[in-house]
């Protein structure tokens, strides 16, 4: 039995483009039951619904600042359509610590930057402004603090001297419609486990790679 698997997206919705084409294949062990955004003008329900994707709006904006009221109505439609795993794709709302909770270890997110690094806002001015040589997006799992929890999956670039945040968000997200679905795929298979703060799992091929950069020859 394929699980259940609800997008959330707020906007534009290419990492819900890259998880559906994923879902699509055969032996895809999650199918995309639904794509729900919070905002009715996001670019994104227009390319699920031509790929034949139920697309769900609930305006957070009138809920203003009650969370719960907003968190109940999307619960409501979750359960509905017996949704198993919600996988946030540009979403842009914040929740309730018991919303977190109720779907700790079954909720995951995407992160343009290797967590713990750079987090909130401006990953990509972050990693410029750092300096570092490496850079890339993570897949992790839901806490109530923003861009934190159990890391399921990294994938990593370099980051060139000539970068700028718009050419570095590009090459990371190729990586992010990489990983996502690769990620979504262990969650699905039962082959993660969480212990304690971490994510375990059994994937362990090609567990010796290295990255080095910058090369001088
Ligand atoms: C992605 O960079 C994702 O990592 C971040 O928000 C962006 C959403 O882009 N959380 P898209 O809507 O998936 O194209």
């Amino acid at each position: 039995m394929k699980r259940r698997v609800a997008i959330l997206i707020s906007g534009r919705g290419s990492n819900m483009a890259a998880l559906i084409r994923a879902a699509a294949q055969p032996d895809f062990p999650a199918e995309i039951a639904v794509v729900i955004s919070n905002r009715g003008d996001a670019a994104g329900l227009q390319k699920a619904a031509e790929s034949g994707i139920a697309v769900e709006v609930i305006e957070s904006k009138p809920f203003g600042k009650d969370r719960a009221g907003f968190e109940a109505k999307l619960q409501a439609a979750l359960d509905a359509r017996g949704i198993e795993i919600i996988c946030l794709a540009g979403f842009m709302r914040l929740f309730t610590a018991e919303f977190v909770q109720h779907w700790y270890g079954r909720m995951l997110n995407i992160h343009p930057s290797l967590l713990p690094s750079f987090p909130g806002l401006d990953p990509h001015g972050q990693a410029l402004r750092a300096g570092v040589k490496l850079s890339g997006a993570t897949v992790h799992f839901v806490i109530p603090e923003t861009d934190a929890g159990p890391i399921v999956m990294q994938g990593a670039v370099v980051v060139r001297d000539d970068d700028t945040p718009e050419t570095l968000s590009t090459r990371i997200l190729g990586v992010e419609h990489r990983i996502y679905p690769e990620a979504l795929k262990l969650l699905a298979r039962d082959l993660v486990r969480l212990e304690g703060d971490l994510c375990r799992t059994t994937a362990t091929e090609q567990a010796d790679q290295v990255m080095i950069w910058p090369v001088v020859s």
